[in-house]
């Protein structure tokens, strides 16, 4: 063979190979991945085999594997003959050791899928419980069957600690809930559960120790330790590490509903209705304080077995230490010149008694004071700049700026938001310190009813930024895996997409909701922390309106813009037909909804939304016509597009439309050379 043939054979077979393992809907992406020939076809003759030395844990996951794959093939796998001897096995399991739920345990695992024949190997059953996942991710069906297409994966993650936090408190959230994100999080290689457990709206765990606590402080919702017990059992199947937060000294006006001498300042509190920062914090000077927690801690360390116990240390506005004389005067004699410093005073006395209670303490940015040891670990939220610093002065950490779900932005940012990004400045020993990162889920905005499509699917993205390598990053491949895997992530028990139809239906009040999909599928709530500026939100909101079926990734707006990507590549007719068709729906949909909203007054806020789509989307499919034919247009025609798309930019109802960017952004590549007036 000629060589000029040779290479241009190895050419077409490695962009084959690209195109099909592009079409595979992995998420995280594997570290390692080479796409073979053929398939390995499901029927009911399938065998599996384990040999090796897994723990107890493994079987349950392999049991669920197997239900699984039934319920997506159709196929009633005989139980008695499915889990069998490895000699007659068709998918063989072979696992070295038995693996311990804690930071660092090897999570690797190696997967190759031939015609006929399926191995999965890897050093404990953490490995091979991923490597299950894997292999659900990938199945796939034609006419006549199912089957997994054949390929070798060796995978590990790029960082040993992927978590997803989840505030309980300024919304209950029902232990169901948190039980189908456990398993939505196992679907995603996720690891740590961070179970934000106490603030100023609510303290959520029993305490036998200070009954107060719980029944005091939580209006009633509060999880039993039999639950919690539950829970980390749950959790711990499935290769999740539970850790629970109690956020003082600040955040902390629920612990003295029941225990007002815990306070700063002398009074009667009530648990918090509003969200914010607020005054009353723990009280560092006095000593029942530490006898106080010295029992709390002992209680709360035996029932959550996890090595770190996150103490918070966020936001503490020093208003109540400042007024208080008695705290002052201890200050001046004992030389602490703030309350960064008298902070710094308290975690070292707390640090004590976690110690003694064999657990390592971590916190948010502010418990980040030199003089404490260096075995404590810093959860970054403030910014990247003062993980990197913690970095340098060699705290271990834990990054969650960038990740807060809770503020709606787009998964893009999140996705790209890597905790090593490629210019990190940090040497090699400062970057070993950096542990991985948590998305964060605060709940001033979500109840157990909503909370599911708030974290789900944006939190896979994360999922993948923390266990694939930095170099997968392609953010639109991302979102055409992502709107695969969110069908997928149905299957753990998250309800983010049934729970939003039944909202619809309720703001419907009937069967009949497509108006309102269509609109809800193609608008955002608005980002950041601007929900809050039209009204003051309180525990009590019901967030039932439309901006709480809103996504903060339009699911069809995003579908809507792949397809212009693609087509701007390939000049793909199909793709340039069904972003009209995008468009064509968005524009008739705006008689659809007036006649489902216009006499239903929890609709009505939404009808301008529905009237600026519409418009929106009539204006740029007249700019993809002219686009599409390389029309350009003048400065001051560009000029008057812009001022009449500007005034459909405005939010209504606590949403906005992700078109119109899209729109401004079109306008701009219409512009003709000639100068702006
Ligand atoms: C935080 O967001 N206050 C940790």
């Amino acid at each position: 063979m000629k060589r000029t043939t040779l290479l241009l054979l190895i050419l077409v077979f490695s962009i084959c190979s690209l195109t099909k393992s592009q079409q595979l809907n992995l998420m995280p992406w594997p570290s390692e991945l080479k796409v073979g020939e053929g398939q390995f076809v499901i029927n009911k003759n399938l065998r599996i085999g384990v040999d090796g030395n897994p723990d107890k844990r493994f079987h349950p996951n392999l049991v669920r594997f197997i239900q699984q794959l039934s319920k997506r093939t159709t196929i009633p796998f005989d139980r008695d003959s499915v889990l069998t001897s490895s000699s007659t096995a068709s998918m063989m399991i072979k696992i070295n050791r038995s693996g311990i739920v804690k930071l660092g345990e090897d999570e690797s695992y190696i997967l190759k899928v031939e015609t006929g024949k399926i191995t999965l190997s890897s050093e404990t059953e953490l490995g091979a419980m991923h490597g299950l996942q894997t292999l659900l991710q990938m199945l796939d069906r034609n006419k006549d069957f199912f089957y997994f297409p054949c390929l070798e994966i060796i995978d590990k993650p790029r960082f040993a600690w992927r978590g997803l936090m989840i505030d309980a408190c300024r919304h209950f959230i029902p232990l169901e809930v948190i039980k189908h994100n456990i398993d939505a999080m196992a679907a995603v290689k996720m690891n740590v559960f961070h179970w934000h457990l106490s603030e100023d709206q609510g303290f959520r765990v029993e305490s036998k120790v200070f009954p107060k606590l719980h029944q005091l402080g939580s209006n009633g919702e509060y999880y039993t330790q039999i639950q919690i017990k539950e829970v980390i059992a749950y959790a711990n199947e499935r290769g999740i590490r539970v850790m629970p937060e109690f956020d003082i000294p600040g955040h902390a006006t629920a612990w003295m509903v029941g225990y007002p001498e815990l306070a700063s300042a002398a009074g009667t509190y009530k648990v918090e209705k509003f969200f914010g920062v607020f005054d009353p914090t723990i009280d560092p000077t006095n000593k029942e304080t530490y006898k106080f927690f010295e029992k709390f801690f002992k209680e709360m360390a035996q029932l959550f077995p996890e090595e770190y116990m996150h103490i918070g240390g966020d936001e503490n506005n020093g208003v109540q230490w400042d007024k208080n004389t008695k705290i002052q005067e201890f200050m001046k004699k004992n030389g602490i010149k703030s309350n960064h410093e008298l902070q710094a005073y308290f975690n070292g006395n707390l640090l004590k008694i976690l110690q003694k209670n064999g657990k390592i303490m971590i916190g948010w940015d502010e418990i980040f004071q030199p003089t404490l040891p260096k075995t404590i670990v810093i959860h970054s939220w403030r910014g990247r700049e003062s993980m990197e610093e913690s970095a340098r002065k060699g705290y271990q950490s834990v990054l969650s700026n960038g990740y807060y779900i809770d503020l709606f932005h787009n998964c893009s940012e999140h996705y790209l938001n890597d905790p090593l990004p490629a210019d990190s400045k940090l040497n090699t020993e400062e970057k070993s310190r950096i542990l991985g990162g948590e998305a964060t889920m605060w709940a001033e905005l979500v109840t157990g009813e909503s909370v599911d499509s708030r974290i789900w699917p944006r939190t896979a993205a994360i999922a993948e930024r923390l266990w694939s390598p930095a170099t997968v990053k392609d953010v639109d491949d991302m979102y055409r895996r992502l709107d695969a895997v969110n069908l997928l992530l149905e299957e753990t028990g998250i309800q983010h997409i049934k729970n939003r139809e039944a909202m619809m239906r309720r703001l419907c009040n009937g069967y009949y909701i497509e108006p309102l999909r269509v609109l809800a599928d193609a608008v955002e709530p608005l980002e950041g922390y601007d929900r809050h500026g039209s009204q003051r939100y309180t525990t009590e909101f019901p967030l039932s309106r439309v901006a709480d079926v809103a996504l903060s990734d339009a699911p069809d707006f995003v579908r809507f813009r792949l397809c212009f990507n693609d087509y701007l590549k390939t000049k793909n007719r199909d793709s340039y037909s069904k972003m009209m068709e995008y468009l064509d729906k968005w524009s008739n949909n705006q008689q659809e909804f007036y006649a489902l909203a216009s006499n239903n007054v929890a609709l009505k806020e939404a009808l301008p939304l529905s009237d600026n789509l519409a418009e929106l989307a009539n204006v740029t499919r007249k700019l993809m016509i002219q686009f599409n034919s390389g029309i350009k247009n003048s400065a001051a025609e560009t000029n008057a597009i812009r001022i009449q798309i500007e005034k459909l930019n405005k939010p209504v109802a606590e949403m906005e439309l992700p078109l119109f960017k899209f729109t401004l952004d079109l306008v701009g590549k219409l512009r003709n050379g000639e100068k702006e007036e």
